[in-house]
């Protein structure tokens, strides 16, 4: 796609990613992504803002052409670092060795280990710093864990523009620019949220300090680096109140502990049924359930897993491991916000039952409370072992009485 004119002297030099169906290993795009590219001019200097992923850099330099000499540009501004933004700027920098690359002091860091150079200009803007490229200053703000340390907000107050980054964008991809023109709305509206719990969803915090910091802003575009540029006239209001809703905190009936398992025969559901009744007859104000892994959404299972009080992952022994749902699941422990959860771990084994030491242990490398005790039963559940799951769930449940 060409380059594409956005606003006075802003336009859009980036590149469609259609067919992508899966970002960054784990996050799946039903409706591919775009990586996002702005070039702005002023009366005496001009800027890019983002390079784009490394193999769509020819497209990005043809886009850039339409518009300027790329020999002749000042300014890169990176607001985040990640290589999908700043994974070409090595071969932008061999187009243009005079290239300033404007960042954060998180983002000069970074960036230094990406490129693995260190012999290019750079300017390290903090909170409030200006850049003045004639008759345009861009303003930059701080906007750190949105989503890296790195993150930072360009504003261009003449154009009434602010460029985001990740903030407000989703992966997501028609053949427009502008959300104006957004043929599937409620797709968009999936991808918006899927991106959302998958990025900023570990962040509420910084994204209420994000939202503030832009509220007073004067705005008719949010020039994000994935899916449709927002305006004034398009999607800026639902997208505002959506993160002001997501990132508030969630009022919840009572406090919950889920049961994660998984069984191959019965026996460590029959076990997870007994630690739930445990559990039960300790808290019996809590919300105790359990969610058999292989039957539910892994976004569903990490948001109770996220919501929770306390969790329990109850897991077989499979060629001397836990089989691969169970270590799918830890893949979505919220290692942020989630240190020192209070967790457990049980479950039946045939042979030797290597998974249950496993899995305590990524649960302790990931630096969640991890109950001391497991409770490990070795084929069929007898009725005294039936008995001793439930007291298990008992004791753990009495480590959360307040
Ligand atoms: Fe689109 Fe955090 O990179």
């Amino acid at each position: 796609m060409s380059a594409f004119k956005i606003t006075e002297n802003t336009w859009w030099v980036g590149a469609l990613n259609p067919n992508l169906r899966v970002f960054d290993i784990v996050m799946s795009t039903d409706y591919g992504t775009t990586y996002n590219a702005y070039l702005i001019k002023g009366k005496d200097k001009t800027a890019l803002i983002e390079t784009v992923h490394d193999k769509y850099f020819d497209v990005y330099l043809d886009n850039i052409a339409e518009i300027a000499d790329v020999s002749k540009i000042d300014y890169i501004i990176l607001n985040h670092t990640e290589p999908d933004h700043s994974g070409s700027l090595y071969r932008l920098l061999e187009k243009n060795p005079n290239l300033t690359a404007v960042v954060s002091q998180a983002g000069a860091i970074y960036l230094k280990n990406i490129t693995n150079r260190t012999d290019y200009n750079t300017m390290v803007v903090k909170d409030g710093d200006k850049l003045d490229l004639g008759g345009r200053e861009l303003t930059f703000i701080n906007a750190p864990f949105l989503h890296w340390p790195d993150s930072m907000f360009t504003y261009d107050p003449a154009n009434k523009t602010i460029f985001t980054c990740d903030f407000f964008g989703a992966h997501y991809c028609e053949p427009y620019i502008m959300d104006t023109k957004i043929k599937f709305d409620t797709a968009y509206k999936r991808a918006f949220k899927g991106y959302y719990d998958a990025i900023f969803g570990p962040f509420p915090r910084y994204v209420a300090e994000g939202l503030k910091k832009t509220e007073s802003l004067d705005l008719d575009y949010i020039c994000v680096s994935h899916g449709p540029v927002i305006t004034k006239d398009g999607v800026y209001k639902f997208v505002r109140d959506c993160y002001e809703q997501w990132c508030s905190p969630q009022q919840r009936e009572k406090p919950t502990i889920p049961i994660f398992y998984t069984s191959a025969y019965g026996n460590t559901h029959a076990l997870a049924n007994e630690v739930m009744n445990g559990i039960k007859s300790r808290l019996p104000e809590y919300g105790v359930h359990t969610f058999d892994i292989i039957e539910h959404p892994m976004a569903e299972l990490a948001n109770a897993m996220a919501q929770s009080e306390a969790f329990l992952i109850g897991t077989p022994t499979i060629n001397k491991d836990a089989p691969p749902p169970v270590w799918s699941l830890l893949g979505h422990v919220d290692a942020i916000n989630m240190q020192k959860h209070p967790c457990a771990v049980f479950g039946s084994y045939g042979w030797s039952g290597e998974a249950i030491p496993a899995v305590t242990e990524r649960l302790k490398t990931l630096k969640l409370a991890v109950f001391e005790e497991n409770c490990k039963i070795c084929f069929v559940p007898s009725e005294n072992e039936l008995k001793s799951a439930y007291e298990f769930g008992q004791r753990f449940a009495d480590t959360l009485k307040k």
